[in-house]
């Protein structure tokens, strides 16, 4: 069972290997640019070491490894967790929920956001199931839309 702790910055390559291992597995057959691009742009060393100083991160480490995170930002007045992924090899065991929860715990306003990219039929499925609901759709061309999803927290 993997343990839940806040990310420290000797955390960043491990972080780095989970963005390899999981963002292709999960964008690739949505949009194969998109993919690289989030992987170069907001999984690069040094901005996963910059946004590690600024905002939470949740990891899940298990075996010495990294196999899941989670973090917690803001745009304007919506809290928002700019990332929520689980190493494939263990998604289905209840980590994802885990690290959700972990990070509504640390929301201090009465809602979560957060976005996915349209497609992803997985992401979208558990977050429903978690009690969020699609609040709008933002048009990012040539990639596919990315859904805003909100859910109440008091
Ligand atoms: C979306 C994601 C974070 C969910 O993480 P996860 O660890 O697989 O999530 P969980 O295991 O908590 O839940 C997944 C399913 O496994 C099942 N499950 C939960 N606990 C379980 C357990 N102990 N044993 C077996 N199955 C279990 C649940 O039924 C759940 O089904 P649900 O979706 O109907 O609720 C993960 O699939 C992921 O990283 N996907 C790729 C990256 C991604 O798309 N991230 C979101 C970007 S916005």
């Amino acid at each position: 069972m993997a343990d839940l702790r806040s990310a420290t910055p000797d955390d960043v390559v491990g972080l780095r290997s989970l963005g390899e291992a999981v963002l292709p597995a999960t964008y690739d057959p949505i949009d194969p640019a998109l993919s690289a691009l989030i992987l170069d742009e907001w999984w690069a060393v040094d901005r996963l070491a910059e946004q590690v100083e600024r905002l939470p991160h949740v990891v899940a480490e298990a075996g010495g490894e990294i196999v899941g995170m989670a973090n917690l930002g803001r745009r304007g007045d919506r809290e928002v967790m700019w990332k929520l992924y689980v190493h494939p090899q263990h998604q289905g065991s209840g980590l994802g929920a885990r690290l959700l929860a972990a990070t509504e715990d640390l929301v201090e306003g009465d809602a979560l956001w957060l976005e996915h990219v349209a497609g992803n039929d997985q992401a979208a499925g558990f977050y429903a199931r978690h009690g969020f609901a699609e609040v709008e759709r933002v048009a990012n061309p040539p990639y596919p839309d990315d859904v805003w999803m909100r859910k109440a927290l008091r």
